[in-house]
């Protein structure tokens, strides 16, 4: 029964989802100041940065949770005190395996 109440709540949830109108910014949007000399930094209309999203992004960044065994987040390999990269010559995913590429800055 509430596995029943649970699977209807999901199946409406992604229906209302699919059907709705696009996103809107939860939160106060936000300015974002591209460096000098750089072009005006690409902002979607209807769904600019907010203080909320950034602060998400921020956190999502660094989560191990998002990597298959808890090990490795995005700061693993884009990490910021080393500009964004991990310093090696190819990127060391989950379980120490090496991949063919480098971690370029982000
Ligand atoms: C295991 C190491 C690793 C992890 C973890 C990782 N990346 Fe990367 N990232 C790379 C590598 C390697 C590349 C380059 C891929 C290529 O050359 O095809 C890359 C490329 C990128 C790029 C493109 C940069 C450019 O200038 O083109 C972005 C953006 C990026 N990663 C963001 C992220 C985000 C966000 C996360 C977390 C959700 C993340 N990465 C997690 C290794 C990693």
């Amino acid at each position: 029964m509430t596995l029943r109440l649970g699977c209807a709540l999901i199946l409406a949830v992604a229906v209302v989802s699919c059907t709705s109108a696009p996103p809107r910014a939860i939160g106060k949007p936000v300015a974002i100041e591209a460096p000098l000399g750089l072009p005006p930094v690409p902002v979607p209309p209807e769904n600019p940065p907010t203080v909320e999203s950034i602060a998400l992004g921020k956190k999502l960044f660094f989560d191990a949770r998002l990597s298959a065994d808890g090990s490795v987040s995005c700061a693993s390999c884009h990490d910021p005190k080393q500009s964004f990269t991990d310093g090696m010559s190819t990127a060391k995913g989950i379980r120490n395996q090496f991949g063919k590429r480098n971690a370029p800055t982000v």
